[in-house]
């Protein structure tokens, strides 16, 4: 092969060969992308943390030096930027680093405080939105060191970025994203024990701990993709409404967030995310006979707060629809419809309570008989401000 410059010179180009064959991208006989890559969850998930937690000296070699970092931004946007409010939570209460999560298109035109001492990390499925890759080109032109975190290989951001962290989630096709969000998910629980190492939070046995822990997630995963019809049948009874709230406190907070985007995005109800405790600020006058709120209920320390917003909606005519886990089920009798989620460590919560919103949104959006893979006014990668 041989390419010309526009003076017709030959000029030699990097050959970069994509390996991605027809029939991968096929639907391996499942309705829907979207279905197709939540169940591939476990195996992006096996292989991406085969490759950085192989061992702790692959891990701490595989992971950048942080050590230098007092504060950490976040820029992305839509999915991406929900993923930086799950590693915000997780950075703050573990490794105790100040970390600050910005959207993208605001974050490129505002005054934005940071220094030497400043890491900006940008997310992004496929490395080509151009509001993350403007918020990327000014953190650099500020001479401020950058992170990606990137699914596309070669992407825009993946080159142009100090340094990436590639999470191999795979042909991604479906527009509304599902394994990328969780192996971005996964990158920052793995980058987190990084600073809570380095910071010596944690010694090597406790490093090494967390890693076997986070190997075991895939299996967790399986376990909860395999609850399915659980979720289809929540779907079933929630597909006519027509506004629906998503309500937690701190990290479920952040996963109401997904949840929410997730369902407004292929099924086109409204639905909007609130923090628990703040509905009664306002938004509460909302709430009226069989409104429908989705309760994300995981953080141990936060769930009698969160049981008694539950009631105060409850109150006021809401249907429940309780996602929690098994060491904080209990026969609530408030509850319409419950996920109990399986027993296991905090730190794979955030892996596991997105699962069940991911399936359900896909069935309201299967038995509303929308556009799954390409919804309305939607595209992959949005490539314009
Ligand atoms: C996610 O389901 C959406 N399709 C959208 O919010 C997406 O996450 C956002 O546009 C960011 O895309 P990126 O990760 O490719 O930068």
């Amino acid at each position: 092969m041989y390419i010309y410059n526009k003076d017709m010179k030959s000029v030699e180009k990097e050959q970069l060969v994509v390996n991605w064959n027809a029939d991968r991208a096929e639907k391996n006989g499942y309705d829907h992308f979207m279905l197709k890559e939540i169940h591939e969850e476990k195996d992006v998930l096996r292989r991406t943390l085969g490759e950085y937690v192989e061992s702790v000296k692959t891990f701490l070699n595989k992971m950048p030096d942080m050590s230098k970092y007092d504060k950490i931004h976040i820029v992305a946007c839509g999915s991406a930027m929900h993923t930086g409010m799950i590693a915000k939570a997780i950075f703050e209460s573990y490794a105790e680093v100040e970390t600050v999560v910005e959207i993208a298109s605001e974050y490129r035109y505002k005054k934005v405080f940071y220094d030497e001492r400043t890491l900006v990390i940008v997310v992004s499925q496929s490395g080509e939105t151009a509001d993350t890759i403007a918020s990327l080109r000014k953190a650099k032109e500020d001479g401020i060191d950058t992170l990606a975190i990137v699914n596309v290989v070669s992407s825009t951001i993946a080159r142009e970025a100090d340094n990436v962290l590639y999470i191999r989630a795979g042909v991604e096709v479906a527009v509304a994203t599902t394994k990328a969000y969780l192996l971005q998910v996964a990158m920052f629980l793995l980058l987190n024990l990084k600073l809570m190492y380095e910071r010596h939070k944690i010694t090597s046995q406790k490093l090494s701990e967390f890693l076997k822990l986070l190997k075991k997630s895939p299996d967790y995963v399986e376990k909860v993709i395999a609850g399915e019809k659980d979720y289809f049948a929540i779907a079933e009874k929630i597909y006519n409404d027509q506004n629906i709230f998503f309500i937690g406190r701190g990290i479920d907070y952040a996963m109401c967030l997904e949840g929410s985007l997730k369902l407004k995005e292929i099924s086109y109800i409204h639905s909007e995310a609130y923090q628990a405790g703040e509905l009664k600020h306002g938004t509460i006058s909302l709430i009226e006979n069989h409104t429908k709120v989705i309760v994300l209920m995981t953080d141990r320390d936060l769930s009698l707060k969160t049981i008694s917003n539950i009631k105060e909606v409850k109150a006021r005519g809401a249907d429940i629809v309780l996602i929690t886990r098994q060491e904080l089920d209990s026969d609530y009798d408030f509850v319409s419809e419950k996920v109990v989620l399986p027993k296991t460590d905090d730190y794979l919560m955030p892996l596991l309570a997105i699962i069940p919103l991911q399936l359900i949104a896909y069935q309201v959006a299967k038995l509303r008989d929308c556009d799954i893979d390409k919804p309305r006014n939607l595209a992959k990668s949005v490539t314009v401000e």
